[in-house]
Formats: structure tokens, sequence, C-alpha cells
């Protein structure tokens, strides 16, 4: 299923240079499954022609509460109460001033007026007039009254200037967009997850590591936070972003996850430790890299602490759920069962991580899951999905505990 699948978006457009990024924005939601329809403002109309957003988003561009072919289309007051979202973005300063005092001159205006659905904002303004005290009272209005906005970035405007005021970079209103749209089943839920591979050092210059991409922890590190919940990641060595709303910790070595794990995991209602955490380290490290001629070619390993394992041993005393994962070659059920009764899981998924599409640095996942109901087989998907679905068992739990 695609992010935006099955969702109606109305997204208003107004005079800013910032129309032609929102372009892009409509174009993106469109592919992913939304409905979009677009509302210009006469100004927005003289930065991006109509035709532009008719096209990428396939629907007609309502411009004018006069025109008669438009008003047949559907009733703007329509539009705004038959949609799950109403975007405004870019945001000029006098619209927002407009909307935070009832002003409804346009088509526009009326429309979020009349709007049933959740409105947010994305301002897109010149610095001075975004941090003008009257901007800020009217964005603070508009909060109170249940909107939310897309905080603009900063950096340099078309007029030259730099300051706050550029409109927010997709990457992070995606994700506020998102959250918006999801059900927020994990408010008040502070989680703590693992991702990643640790690394292993056996001089300053080698490690000993494994294969994971921390994909699967990230997926669900940003899942979490849309659905309302407060995410810790700790994360070993990976290229990712951290995700928007994400508060993360990077550590290297199995060592230091330990500490940081044990650390963070007194304060939180779920944990879910999707790392790869090393099973072994070299019993010594060469503080000096090892020269080809000196190497015994020999080497000497110890095994590391298994962090999920402690975790099981505190967890009555911290009253939290704890999930781990199963990366496993072959007897999948069996070994998922040993670890969720060894470790004193709540909850495992198990990977099979010997095909190209469901393990290690693969984009999708096919997990099973193991709990006390049994197991259920997850279907391929991609790893964002497969997070949710690890979620929605998660959220389940929770609710069944209270
Ligand atoms: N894990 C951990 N600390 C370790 C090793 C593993 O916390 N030192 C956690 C992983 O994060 C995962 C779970 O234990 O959630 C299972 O990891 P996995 O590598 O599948 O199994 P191991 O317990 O390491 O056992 P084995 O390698 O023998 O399969």
């Amino acid at each position: 299923m695609s992010r935006f699948s099955g969702k109606k978006i109305v997204v208003g457009v107004t005079g800013s240079i910032a129309a032609f990024k929102v372009a892009g924005w409509v174009s993106t939601m469109t592919k992913e499954g939304a409905d979009v329809s677009v509302i210009m403002t006469a100004a927005g109309s003289r930065f991006v022609a109509p035709l532009t957003f008719a096209a990428l988003s396939g629907n007609p561009v309502l411009t004018d509460m006069f025109k008669a072919e438009e008003s047949h289309a559907i009733s703007h007051i329509e539009l705004g109460q038959k949609a799950d979202l109403l975007l405004i973005a870019p945001a000029t300063a006098n619209t927002i001033a407009k909307l935070a005092h009832g002003i409804a001159d346009d088509l526009l205006a009326t429309t979020v007026l009349a709007a049933s659905c959740p409105v947010m904002i994305a301002p897109a303004m010149n610095s001075g007039m975004f941090e003008n005290p009257i901007t800020q009272r009217n964005i603070r209005l508009l909060m109170d009254a249940g909107y939310t906005i897309i905080d603009p970035a900063y950096g340099q405007m078309a007029c030259k200037t730099e300051g706050p005021g550029r409109l927010a970079e997709w990457e992070n209103a995606e994700e506020k967009i998102l959250q918006n749209l999801t059900t927020q089943d994990l408010t008040g839920q502070k989680i703590l997850i693992t991702a990643g591979p640790t690394r292993e050092a056996l001089d300053p210059a080698r490690f000993l590591s494994n294969r994971s991409s921390g994909k699967m922890g990230y997926a669900l590190a940003r899942t979490a936070v849309r659905r309302g919940a407060d995410v810790h990641l700790i994360s070993g060595p990976t290229t990712l972003l951290t995700p928007y709303g994400v508060k993360k910790t990077s550590v290297v070595s199995a060592e230091e996850m330990y500490a940081q794990v044990v650390q963070a995991c007194t304060d939180c209602t779920v944990i879910i430790k999707a790392a790869a955490v090393s099973d072994f380290r070299p019993q010594n490290t060469a503080t000096q890299k090892v020269k080809k001629d000196d190497a015994e070619f020999v080497l000497q390993l110890e095994q590391t602490d298994d962090i999920l394992k402690k975790l099981g041993e505190m967890k009555e005393k911290h009253n939290y759920l704890l999930v781990g994962f199963a990366a496993e070659s072959c007897n999948l059920r069996e070994a998922g069962e040993k670890k969720l009764k060894n470790k004193n899981l709540d909850l495992i998924a198990i990977n099979d991580i010997s095909n190209n599409n469901t393990g290690f640095e693969a984009n999708t996942n096919q997990v099973t899951l193991l709990d006390s109901d049994g197991f259920t087989d997850l279907p391929l998907t991609s790893k964002e999905e497969t997070a949710n679905l690890i979620l929605d068992r998660i959220s389940a739990q929770l609710a069944s505990a209270v």
C-alpha cells in the first residue's frame, strides 16, 4: 500500500515563489495514491499556471468562487468537508492573516473557514515578514484554533536575504502530513528502538561487523513517530538519515549499545530490538594498525553480552513490553520460539535472512510474528509496511494490557 493511499487532500496554493516546489509535493502525493484537489488564489496562479497543478493532480484546479464551470464541478464547501486534510502550501503572510481573522474573501479562504477536516499550513515568505510580531501572532491564533503549522526552514530567500521563512523541505512536511493522516494509537508510548549493525574493532583500521543496513529499525522508528509515539533510536553505524521527530543516539560497538540501552530502558513502555548486534568481538584490539608481516592469521574472539536477554531479565521491574527479532537462515519457527522463551519476550519477529528480498539490506521484508497467540506470517512487503504491521501487534498488546 502507498503512503497516501485513499486519502483525499485539498491543497491551497497562495502567492509565493515557493508555489513551484508545491507542484512537486502534489505530484508525489498523487503518485503515492492520494486524490489531490488544488485551489489557487489569484496571486498563486500568477506564480504557477493552474494547468500545471491540474496535470499533476489529474483533477480540475479551482481558482474563482464565481466561475460557473468550476462551481458546477464540485462545491468548494463540500471539498473542504469531504477531504481528509486541507493543506495550504505555500501560505503567504497575507493568507495567514486572513485565515487568522476569519476573512473569507476568496475561494480558498472560504473553503478553509467551512472545512471540517484537519488544516495544515506551510508558511513561505521573506524572513522579515515571518518574524514580524503580527505574523507570529496570527500563526499563534491559527495554532490555537487547532491548525497545524509546518515550520518553515532557515535559509536563503528568493529576495537574497537569509533567515527563517523558506518553505519547509518536503521530507519534513511529508512526515507531518502523514502524522496528521494517521491514527495516533501510540500517543503516550515511549518506545526505545535499536537498529543497524555494531562494529567490533580489530585495530584502528579494521572491524568485525555484519550486513545489517538499519532499514528495518529506522522504518519502525519513523512509523512509530507517525503514530504518535515518542521514539528514542539507538543506532549502530548506518548511512540512513535520522527519521523526522526521532531522538537518536549513535553507537559503534555492542558494548556501547549495551550501555546506552540499559540506561535508556528504565524510562520506556516498549523496547524493540531490531539491531543486528555482533555476537563476538576480538579478544584484543590492537592500538596500532596490524602490519601484514606481523599478522598471526588466527583471531581470538570472545562473546559480547546479549542485550536483549538482559532486557528480558529487567522487564518485570521496569514494566515494558519487549520485542525482539530473530535473524535466521533455517528452522525459522523453532529458532524464533526458542529466542522468545529464552529472552523473556512478549513478541518476536522472525526474519529469513537467506532470501535477497527479506533480509539484510533489502527494502522489503517478510517476517513471521510469534507471541502468546502463536505464529502469524506477515506478507512480503516494504519494510515500512512491515513496521506498521509489527506496530499493529504491539498496539493490540498494549491495549489488551490496560
Ligand atoms: N541481540 C542482542 N544482543 C546480542 C545479540 C542479539 O540484543 N549480543 C538481540 C538482537 O537485537 C535480536 C535478538 O537478540 O533482537 C536475536 O538476535 P539474533 O542475532 O537473531 O540471535 P542471537 O541471540 O544472537 O543468537 P544466534 O546468533 O545464535 O541465532
